[in-house]
C-alpha cells in the first residue's frame, strides 16, 4: 500500500477539518461516536479515520483497531491520536475501495462520515462485506440525502460542496446501498438534520448497524 493513495491529498480541507472537527465533540459528536462504537469487540477496521476522533471512544473489549486514512495530513493527526487511545490502534494509508485484509477476517468495520466521500460507494461496501466474518458488524455514522426541499437544495449545492469539502457529497443515499450489497441493516436511527451539531442545508444524519448474515 503506497504512502499517499493518489488523488486523496486535500491540504486545505485537511487543515480546516483537523482544526474544527474536534469542536463537534461538545456539540453531540462525542455522544454519537460513543454510541456508534458501543458494544464492539475483537478486531475492528475503521475506514477513513480522519484525525482519529473515534479512537478514544472504542470500548476496552476491542482488541485491535486498524484505521485507514488516505489523506496524509489527517493521517499524521491520526497517528498522534492513536498514541493516546486506550485500545491498540494502528493507522495505515489506504482507501475503502481496497481493504488490505483477508476475506472474513474482521469482527467489525466502522465508518464515520466517510461513505459520503469515497470514490466508489458500492465498491467500498462490497469490500466491507468481503472482510467481515459471518455475523460481523458494519457500524456507520453517516449523513445521507434529506427529503423534500432540503434534498433538492443538497442536489444543487453538491457540485460546489464536494470541491471544497474534500470530495464529500451531500446527497448520497448510503444507507440504501448498505442493504443493496447484502448487509442486513439491523438498526437505523436518525440523529436529526445537522452533521454532529453543524447545521447543513438538510442532510439526514444516521447511526446504523448492519450485519453480514451467518
Ligand atoms: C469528513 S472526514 C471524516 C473523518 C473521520 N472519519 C471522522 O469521523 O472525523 C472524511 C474522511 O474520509 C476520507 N476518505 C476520502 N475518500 C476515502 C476513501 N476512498 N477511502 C477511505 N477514506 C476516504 C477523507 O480523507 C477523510 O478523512
Amino acid at each position: 500500500m503506497g504512502q499517499h493513495p493518489p488523488g486523496h491529498r486535500h491540504p486545505i480541507f485537511a487543515r480546516v477539518y483537523g482544526a474544527l472537527a474536534p469542536l463537534t465533540e461538545v456539540g453531540g459528536g462525542a455522544r454519537a461516536r460513543r454510541e456508534l462504537l458501543l458494544g464492539l469487540r475483537g478486531s475492528v477496521v475503521e475506514l477513513g479515520c480522519g484525525s482519529g476522533l473515534n479512537f478514544r471512544h472504542y470500548p476496552g473489549a476491542v482488541s485491535r483497531v486498524t484505521a485507514l486514512e488516505p489523506e496524509p495530513m489527517l493521517r499524521r493527526l491520526a497517528h498522534r491520536a492513536a498514541r493516546r487511545a486506550r485500545v491498540r490502534v494502528e493507522v495505515l494509508a489506504g482507501v475503502a475501495e481496497h481493504l488490505p485484509f483477508p476475506d472474513g477476517s474482521q469482527d467489525a468495520v466502522v465508518s464515520a462520515l466517510v461513505l459520503c466521500s469515497v470514490d466508489d460507494l458500492a465498491g467500498s461496501l462490497k469490500e466491507v462485506r468481503r472482510v467481515l466474518r459471518p455475523g460481523g458488524e458494519f457500524r456507520f455514522l453517516e449523513h445521507v440525502r434529506g427529503p423534500g426541499v432540503g434534498g433538492a437544495l443538497e442536489d444543487l449545492l453538491d457540485p460546489l460542496w464536494s470541491r471544497i469539502a474534500g470530495g464529500c457529497h451531500l446527497n448520497r443515499e448510503s444507507d440504501l446501498e448498505v442493504a443493496r450489497v447484502g448487509l442486513r441493516v439491523e438498526e437505523l436511527r436518525e440523529l436529526g438534520t445537522t452533521v454532529l451539531g453543524i447545521p447543513l442545508p438538510g442532510p439526514r444524519m444516521l447511526l446504523g448497524a448492519a450485519r453480514l448474515p451467518l
